[in-house]
């Protein structure tokens, strides 16, 4: 096992239990250990019309339930940011394992940049404006609740005013580097269960 220290050596000094000087880790320690993190991949829609962009994160979470709010990392220099920041609401669509070139173009792997990330899927509009995409696993309409800037990131906290649910498809998933799935399309589930046609 490999053991890389993350604490300055200062605040190792003050911490009682702190452990002796191992050198301070290198950002991409940490990144190896996070490539480790398996997540659900999302799109998070904001604007409208023209207007629109977004982009694909791992880092959405559930905050709370009642009431019902969720939150995400959303990096400050990404063209989203100031979108976001100026409609004070946005989307969040959970993406199927068919959803793969979606996820592609809101990451703008091509160099695809604000409506054009829209193109080859279909868009209808939640209660606040925010683009929903059809066949999604499920998507949340959400107003901006509160940025918190924290280093090179902003903390996206969102109120959940709609909730649409789609179909029992398997999830796209993004680990070690590459999109995985976890489970089944619900085709495929009645494929092997010899239910096709039932
Ligand atoms: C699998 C995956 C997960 C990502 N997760 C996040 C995330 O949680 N937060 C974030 O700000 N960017 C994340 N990104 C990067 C954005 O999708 C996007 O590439 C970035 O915002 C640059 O967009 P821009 O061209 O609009 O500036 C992720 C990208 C990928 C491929």
């Amino acid at each position: 096992m490999t053991v890389v220290s993350l604490v300055t050596p200062a605040s190792t000094a003050s911490r009682p239990f702190g452990r002796a000087a191992a050198a301070p880790a290198e950002a991409p320690s940490f990144r190896a250990a996070l490539r480790h993190l398996a997540g659900g991949v999302s799109v998070i829609t904001t604007g409208q019309g023209a207007d629109r962009t977004g982009l694909t994160v791992t880092s959405l979470a559930s905050l709370s339930a009642e009431p019902p709010t969720v939150m995400f990392g959303l990096n400050l220099s990404s063209s989203s940011f100031s979108v976001l920041a100026r409609h004070r609401s946005f989307g969040v669509n959970f993406l199927n394992a068919t959803q793969k070139q979606i996820a592609d173009r809101f990451a703008g792997r091509a160099g695809e940049k604000g409506e054009a990330r829209y193109a080859g899927a279909n868009w209808s509009e939640g209660l606040t404006g925010a683009p929903l995409l059809e066949g999604a696993l499920a998507t949340l309409d959400c107003e901006v609740e509160e940025l918190i800037e924290r280093h090179s990131h902003a903390i996206v906290i969102g109120r959940v005013r709609e909730v649409r649910l789609g179909g029992e498809d398997a999830a796209l998933i993004y680990w070690r580097g590459d999109y995985e799935r976890l489970g089944w399309m619900a085709e495929e589930a009645r494929t092997a269960l010899g239910l096709r046609g039932i």
